[in-house]
C-alpha cells in the first residue's frame, strides 16, 4: 500500500473530527488549540477565496476537498460548477450534507472518491489543493499532473518546517501511519516550475507560521 494510501485510510477514520475544527463545534480547550496553532487553516481559506476572483460563472476543481468547506464557500461566491475529489468516503458523506444544509443542487457538484494523480478529472478554471500537498509522497508527479486541468489558477498550501512544531507533528502523523512532508521556498519554486507553471507566486502565511499559500497560472 503506497503512502497516500495509507492518509486516505487516516482521514477516513477521521473525517467527523476534522469537520469539527471548521465548525467551531469542539469544546473549548480544543477551540482555543484551534484558534492558537490551527489559525493556518481559516487563513488560508480566507487567502484562496482572495485569490479565487471572479468565482461568479467559474469552475472549480477541489482536490482533497475533504468535508468540503471550499465547495460550499465557492458555490456560494457564484461558481457554475465544482468537483471534490477526496479518496475517503466519510469525508464525502459530509460533502453531500453541507451541499444539502446549503441548499446547492446536487447536479451543480460532482463527488470522486479518489487518488489523483490517479483519478481522471478535466480541466476546470481553478483548483483548490488545500491541506493536501502534507501527505503527498511525490509532489512533482502531482503538481505536473495538475497543470493540465487547471485554465486560469490554481492555490495550493505547502507546510512549511518549523523548529518546534514540525517534529511532534512528524512523529504524531507517524504514529497513525499517515507520513507527513515539508517543504521550503526555493523547493516549491523548482516544484511548480518543473511541472511547466508559467507564474508561481508564494506567500509565507503568518501567525502560526506553518503553511505556504501558493499560486500558480499554468
Ligand atoms: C487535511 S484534509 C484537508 C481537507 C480540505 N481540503 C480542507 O482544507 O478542509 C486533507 C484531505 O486530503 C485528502 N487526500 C490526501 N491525499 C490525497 C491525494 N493524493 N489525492 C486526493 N486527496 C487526498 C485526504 O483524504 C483528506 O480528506
Amino acid at each position: 500500500m503506497n503512502q497516500e494510501h495509507n492518509a486516505a485510510t487516516f482521514f477516513n477514520s477521521f473525517a467527523e473530527t476534522f469537520d469539527t475544527i471548521y465548525d467551531q463545534k469542539r469544546n473549548p480547550f480544543m477551540r482555543w488549540i484551534d484558534g492558537k496553532f490551527r489559525s493556518d487553516m481559516f487563513l488560508r481559506y480566507a487567502l484562496t477565496f482572495e485569490k479565487l476572483e471572479p468565482m461568479a460563472g467559474r469552475t472549480v476543481l477541489d482536490v482533497g476537498c475533504g468535508s468540503g468547506p471550499y465547495i460550499v464557500e465557492a458555490f456560494r461566491r457564484g461558481a457554475e460548477r465544482v468537483t471534490g475529489l477526496d479518496p475517503a468516503p466519510n469525508m464525502l458523506t459530509l460533502v453531500r450534507q453541507r451541499l444539502a444544509q446549503a441548499g446547492v443542487a446536487e447536479n451543480r457538484c460532482t463527488l470522486m472518491e479518489g487518488l489523483f494523480p490517479g483519478t481522471s478529472v478535466e480541466p476546470h478554471d481553478y483548483a483548490i489543493v488545500m491541506g493536501v500537498m502534507d501527505y503527498v509522497e511525490d509532489a512533482s508527479s502531482f503538481l505536473k499532473a495538475l497543470r493540465p486541468v487547471v485554465r486560469r489558477l490554481a492555490v495550493l498550501s505547502f507546510p512549511s518546517t518549523h523548529w518546534f512544531r514540525t517534529p511532534f507533528r512528524k512523529v504524531r502523523y507517524d504514529l497513525r501511519n499517515c507520513p507527513v512532508y515539508f517543504y521550503d521556498d526555493a523547493r516549491i519554486q523548482t516544484l511548480c516550475k518543473g511541472a511547466g507553471f508559467s507564474e508561481v507566486r508564494i506567500q509565507k502565511i503568518p501567525g502560526a507560521g506553518m503553511d505556504y499559500h501558493v499560486s500558480l497560472r499554468p
